[in-house]
């Protein structure tokens, strides 16, 4: 029968409470497929380095296999005893091949072990969110191609400051998505390092094959120092900074989308799927998915907060704390995940309300930047010309007149550089296609970030 492995040295047998506290089964059969991989490439080696023998390596590679098939039919029996996902295998290999089974554990340590198992599956998160990234940008440029001609205001202090092309604003959100990306790029180099060969922290007397194993798992290098390798967890903690980020990122256009469908913006139409009713107010619409998302922001900020306060007061090497690890690891892959997809879905049923974006336009003076860009333009220092044309606004504002509606001599009341060719200026339209600065709002310019966005994901 198998025993606990550290059973030789104790009389007595663990109290059920602390079983129960210490077991981390059923979070971490999560790895089980990452733990057969790395078992099985640690097997393999062991096998052509003659640590084992050929036969040995074959039969707990076969053993290994039929155990991956058992969980996923859903036939395998995991035991809180057996703590975590590495005795669950472990002991279940014994049960089906024998002694042998044993051998598997040779040169290894289960805090390499979960270093691997760790880095494995993070590798393979990050690549679902780097996949889903791709289609949150791709719709962002869809849309910013499509609707290249819908004009906004945007807000400074939630004031309406200037106008703008929505494409775009949209395309700000592709900037800061294209960032997170970049990020888990980063992130991933560091996790890319094969840990495998540690052991339990000071490394192995057999003469294992690192390489070998780096080589099978597809790592394209190893760790350097065995007692950093089992002490390590700054990827887990640089994957969830990463994703706090981006959930930022994600609550922040949620917020928008939630203020947007408000009455009082209007700017947008979330569409029944992604919106619900009230149980009591039957008028009611609420943006409750955008909400969400802004809420389980929350959650990764926690989560970082969590893997940063696990590790601080550490001392080297392997804690049995960092068992803790998963929860926060997990939590955020988790929440990532299904936070892009959904946020994808939504954005590409949102109907966006060019009509009510354009009123959003009138009755603010919003092109006054232009009248005093307008003016500078003309020779007169712009502090002044910002002067001039507050007195402006202030004086078209009693009389309830918009800018465009003056005449130019109430104008040249403020200035005599004004000349009847300033009405171009202040119209929406020559505000939008005066901003050609690399950048800026100008249609073209748009245009071309769109057409660069669009080159760009295309090599995603
Ligand atoms: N379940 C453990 C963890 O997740 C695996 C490593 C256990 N190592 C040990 N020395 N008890 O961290």
């Amino acid at each position: 029968m198998f025993k606990k492995p550290w059973g030789g040295r104790f009389k007595k047998k663990i109290h059920k409470a602390a079983e129960r506290f210490s077991a981390s089964i059923d979070l971490d059969k999560r790895l089980y497929l990452e733990d057969i991989e790395g078992s099985v490439a640690h097997a393999i080696m062991l096998g052509q380095t003659g640590i084992i023998t050929e036969k040995e390596s074959e039969k707990i590679v076969k053993g290994l296999k039929r155990i991956q098939k058992e969980i996923e039919a859903g036939n395998f029996p995991f035991e809180e005893e057996f703590e975590d996902i590495h005795l669950n295998i472990e002991k279940r290999l014994i049960e089906k091949i024998g002694d042998v089974g044993g051998k598997l554990h040779t040169a290894r340590s289960r805090n390499d072990q979960i270093a691997l198992d760790e880095r494995l599956y993070l590798r393979r998160g990050i690549g679902e969110i780097i996949n889903l990234i791709k289609g949150l940008a791709e719709e962002f440029i869809n849309f910013a191609e499509k609707n290249i001609d819908v004009v906004m205001p945007l807000y400074t202090h939630l004031q309406r400051a200037q106008p703008v092309l929505l494409s775009h604003y949209l395309l700000a959100y592709y900037e800061m998505f294209k960032r997170d990306r970049d990020r888990y790029l980063d992130c991933l180099k560091r996790i890319n390092d094969m840990p495998l060969g540690a052991g339990a922290g000071a490394g192995t007397p057999f003469p294992i094959d690192r390489d070998y194993v780096a080589e099978m798992l597809n790592f394209p290098q190893v760790t350097k120092n065995s007692i950093d390798t089992v002490s390590d967890r700054d990827f887990i903690a640089e994957f969830i900074s990463t994703s706090a980020i981006l959930a930022m990122h994600v609550s922040r256009l949620s917020e928008e989308l939630v203020l947007w469908s408000s009455k009082e913006f209007d700017f947008v139409d979330l569409g029944d799927e992604f919106t619900t009713g009230s149980s009591i107010m039957p008028q009611k619409r609420n943006p409750d998915i955008a909400e969400l998302l802004r809420g389980k922001t929350g959650r990764v900020y926690g989560n970082l907060v969590s893997i940063l306060t696990l590790m601080k007061g550490l001392p080297l090497s392997y804690n049995r704390d960092m068992q803790e690890d998963k929860e926060p690891m997990f939590s955020t892959l988790d929440t990532v995940t299904s936070s892009l997809e959904v946020l994808t879905q939504m954005i590409r049923n949102t109907k966006f309300k060019p009509e009510n974006m354009k009123k959003a336009l009138t009755n603010s003076f919003i092109t006054a930047t232009d009248l005093a860009d307008y003016l500078a333009g003309k020779g007169m220092p712009f502090r002044q010309a910002h002067e001039v044309t507050g007195k402006l606004v202030a004086y078209a504002e009693k009389k309830g007149k918009e800018l465009l509606k003056l005449n130019i001599s109430e104008m040249q009341m403020f200035s005599s550089l004004f000349e009847e060719g300033v009405f171009e200026f202040i119209t929406i339209e020559g505000s939008i296609s005066s901003r050609k600065s690399y950048g800026g709002t100008a249609r073209e310019n748009v245009l071309k970030m769109t057409d660069e966005a669009k080159k760009e994901v295309a090599k995603w």
